[in-house]
């Protein structure tokens, strides 16, 4: 399937979490199993030939496409985790969410001086979760030079942002 067929399966929710707000579920999209398995696939290729050595995801819905991409390609995993979950000393940032406040943390000791990290997530709304991850994976020493994404809201500026930050940034579809 194109990534505009995987764009039909995307379902919108109007006025959630909060009025006036046209939410971008995935949840029918990785419940469709061939819609799935395309997606991980068109993110497995893009990742690959960006020569990205693993792949980092972050908590939760960056886990599902995150995962699947790097089991594809054959690449290592790196769970970048909501505040108090990972089980070790870890290095943490606090960002702005669209709707809120968040933190993100990793294990430092999972990435190798120099490794080439590719970010994936669900969906970049205003950047601030894939710039705190690219933010926590170079101070742990990895070389992040793209992000990839199922989704790209780009009227809320997360993708330009990015760039600005010297990201290359890649989704499979927009909802502008
Ligand atoms: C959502 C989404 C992205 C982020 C995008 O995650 O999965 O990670 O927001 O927004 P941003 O570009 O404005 O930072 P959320 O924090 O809602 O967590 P979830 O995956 O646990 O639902
Ligand atoms: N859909 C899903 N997740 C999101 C959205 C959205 O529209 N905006 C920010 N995170």
């Amino acid at each position: 399937m194109s990534p505009d067929d995987l764009k039909t399966l995307v379902r919108t929710v109007p006025d959630f979490p909060a009025p006036g707000i046209l939410f971008r579920d995935v949840t029918t999209l990785i419940g469709h199993g061939a819609g799935f398995a395309a997606c991980i696939g068109h993110l497995a290729e893009r990742t690959a030939a960006a020569g990205a050595e693993a792949l980092a995801g972050m908590e939760a819905r960056g886990f599902i496409f995150g995962a699947g991409a790097a089991a594809r390609a054959g690449l290592g995993f790196l769970p970048v985790r909501k505040p108090g979950k990972l089980p070790v000393p870890t290095i943490g940032v606090d960002y702005a969410l669209e709707y809120g406040q968040d933190r993100l943390e990793i294990d430092p000791t999972a990435v190798l001086a120099g490794q080439r990290i590719a970010i994936v997530d669900d969906l970049i709304a205003t950047g601030g979760t894939a710039l705190a991850a690219a933010d926590l994976l170079r101070q742990a020493g990895a070389v992040v030079t793209h992000a990839f994404f199922v989704i790209d809201l780009p009227d809320l500026g997360g993708a330009d942002r990015l760039r600005a930050a010297g990201l290359t940034v890649d989704a499979l579809m927009q909802f502008p």
